[in-house]
């Protein structure tokens, strides 16, 4: 095809909507895939994995509706197998680091690699540099070591003999949000029964949008709560994570029913 045939097509396509703003197309390969949220540390020369996790971005069960900033996650990410990992680190991550130490600029902190998990290997999607929200709930869960170290050897430059270790279990993070996020929402709704779920065995529940006064919890955000629970397997992390949410008595907030479902499936056919 020539240029002009291929500008002319393009046209048809866009049928002049976008006017000069349509005079540029991108086109890209299209992802089929699984996605993940790959994290790994570095000093500016030293490159060190951490841990998977899988978030769900969909507001609804069985991932519908608009996109969130996270509904829940899970740790680990059963997709993400050792193999996989190695992959990952060797041809995404270390080139990464190299390439900005090579250029005078090294980077030093969290690495966040999106992840789409796809039928030709590992693609790279994004880069943040951030642990991820609701992916830090369930990864700061797992963590056996102290953070603050393994932090402080990003900036010393001494990653390579720093103490990091992991729990061998699985977390998991039932984001509970403000009704109508991710659109308009009521701020200022109280949140009851909060002591009662974090009171039960291998529960954590992190605050994300929430005010105390006098004595009492409201929610002040979209994404409010994050209850999250460990377990030897997802199933398990996922049946305290939602014994803790029945707990809380907050009529006005709701969550997703179903986090954690693709890696309950996998455990169920013993993947
Ligand atoms: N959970 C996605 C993010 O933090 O970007």
């Amino acid at each position: 095809m020539t240029l002009a045939e291929a500008e002319t097509a393009i046209d048809s396509i866009l049928g002049g909507r976008f006017g000069h703003a349509g005079a540029e197309v991108v086109i890209e390969e299209f992802l089929e895939g699984e996605e993940a949220s790959f994290f790994a540390l570095c000093d500016g020369t030293h490159v060190r994995a951490l841990v998977a996790a899988q978030d769900h971005k969909r507001v609804f069960d069985n991932d519908e509706g608009p996109n969130t900033g996270g509904m829940g996650a899970y740790s680990p990410a059963p997709v993400m197998t050792p193999e996989l990992t190695a992959r990952v680190m060797k041809e995404i991550v270390e080139p990464t680091v190299r390439a900005m130490r090579d250029k005078g600029m090294p980077y030093k902190g969290v690495l966040y690699a999106g992840l789409m998990i796809a039928k030709s290997g590992p693609q790279l999607i994004e880069y943040n540099a951030r642990f991820g929200d609701p992916e830090t709930q369930v990864l700061m869960m797992r963590l056996a070591s102290d953070v603050v170290p393994m932090l402080m050897a990003c900036h010393d430059g001494t990653l390579d003999r720093a103490d990091i270790r992991w729990k061998d279990e699985v977390a998991l993070t039932v984001v509970m949000a403000a009704a109508g996020y991710p659109g308009d929402y009521r701020k200022n709704t109280e949140i009851k029964g909060l002591a009662g779920a974090a009171a039960l065995d291998h529960v954590q529940i992190f605050h994300a949008g929430t005010k105390a006064e006098g004595g009492h919890i409201y929610a002040t955000g979209g994404r409010v709560l994050n209850v999250t629970a460990t377990g030897a397997t997802t199933a398990e992390a996922q049946a305290r994570a939602y014994e803790a949410v029945a707990k809380i008595d907050w009529p006005e907030g709701f969550c997703r029913r179903d986090i954690g479902y693709r890696a309950i499936e996998r455990e169920k056919q013993g993947a």
